[in-house]
């Protein structure tokens, strides 16, 4: 028997720059998917959610999408990702487990797909590296899930550790773990949207990002500079939601490599800014906010030891995380449960984490 684990993660800074090559920051969760094999019959994958007590059996030779929204999809997708790398498969019986919130913006499937490719990397003896279980597993979203995502949560989730930030460039593929300091505390508070990244809206983004960087002229986004934005703007050649969606990723991706160096300094106070511009350039330049994510993170940054507080995610409902002072976290719940409780009528589930991974 195999027992393999990967925790969830929130992006910490970095909102839709990975697709664009761009750079990010992730910390692992303290919450994650495990995944237990054992051989079965012949050729057979038989895969049992226990939480949601719920079965599905394939042949291997035969892997294809089940419905649309399904956690089995992200399994099979892994499945098929080590297949068609010419895996030497033999049947096996998944059982899964997760205590990621589903549709929080915590990243449930990667944490799934993450603990299954640790999970069929021991049974069928394969050698990938970590960023090649990556890299599957954001096939299988691709794939098996129609989500055209980039690399963060597949690659936070392999290379969080304890204790550290997982900054993670997405053109060079380079990962580094940055240490976190000590009196971070990570409050992620839903916002009760659940977000569906395979509605579309998120594959509408990525292609509005495709468009802006076709018409700047650079291959991905990451290329892009304010300058040259600018002067597309003033040709007239950039408008409307491409040029927004610009802005955001070249401002993105310098929030994240300012970030960095805060957090070299143990700047919290920085980076807690930065997480405030970084929600209002989603809310005004992505436009992958809703009402309850400003409300929450507005709110956030109103109590006492917040340093900061934006949206996670893909956004579009799902959830905020708010950097909070060690010692402040068990307040800021209990404050923003207040507030959130008179101002809508239901306390948001809060989950207050270190940075977590193995
Ligand atoms: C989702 C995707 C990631 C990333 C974020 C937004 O979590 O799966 O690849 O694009 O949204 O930063």
């Amino acid at each position: 028997m195999i027992v393999a684990n990967a925790p969830g993660r929130a992006e910490w800074l970095g909102n839709h720059t990975d697709y664009n090559d761009g750079l990010v920051l992730g910390i692992g969760l303290q919450v994650g998917a495990t995944v237990t094999a054992r051989p079965a019959g012949d050729r057979e994958l038989v895969l049992r959610a226990l939480d949601l007590d719920e079965t599905c059996a394939c042949e291997l030779d035969a892997l294809s999408p089940v419905e649309v929204g399904s956690w089995a999809n992200y399994v099979l997708g892994v499945a098929a990702g080590f297949l068609s790398r010419a895996a030497k498969a033999q049947g096996l019986e998944l059982e899964i487990r997760s205590t990621v919130p589903m549709g929080a913006g915590l990243s449930s499937s990667a944490a799934l797909e993450c603990a299954t490719a640790r999970a069929l990397q021991r049974a069928w003896a394969t050698n990938f590296d970590d960023m090649e279980l990556a890299q599957i597993g954001q096939e299988a979203e691709h794939t098996f899930a129609g989500v055209r995502c980039g690399l963060l949560d597949q690659v936070t989730s392999l290379f969080a550790t304890r204790d550290h930030a997982v900054f993670f460039d997405c053109r060079s593929l380079e990962v580094e773990r940055v240490p976190v300091p000590p009196e971070a505390r990570f409050v992620i508070v839903q916002s009760g949207v659940k977000h569906a990244l395979s509605d579309g809206a998120y594959n509408e983004r990525r292609a509005e990002c495709e468009e802006a960087a076709r018409v700047l002229g650079v291959g991905k986004l990451r290329e892009a500079t304010m300058r040259l934005i600018d002067e597309a703007e003033r040709s007239g050649r950039l408008q409307g939601a491409a040029l927004r969606r610009s802005r955001h990723v070249v401002g993105e991706n310098a929030r994240v490599a300012t970030a960095v160096e805060a957090l070299r300094v143990g700047d919290l106070v920085k980076v807690g800014q930065l997480m405030d511009e970084s929600h209002e350039s989603s809310r005004t330049l992505f436009e992958n906010s809703c009402e309850e994510l400003d409300f929450l993170a507005a709110e956030a940054r109103t109590i006492p030891g917040c340093l900061g507080a934006r949206l996670t995610g893909g956004g579009f409902g799902g959830a905020v995380l708010a950097l909070v002072k060690h010692g402040t976290e068990d307040d800021f719940v209990e404050a923003i449960s207040e507030r959130t409780d008179r101002a809508r009528g239901g306390v948001p589930q809060t989950l207050v984490t270190g940075a977590g991974g193995a």
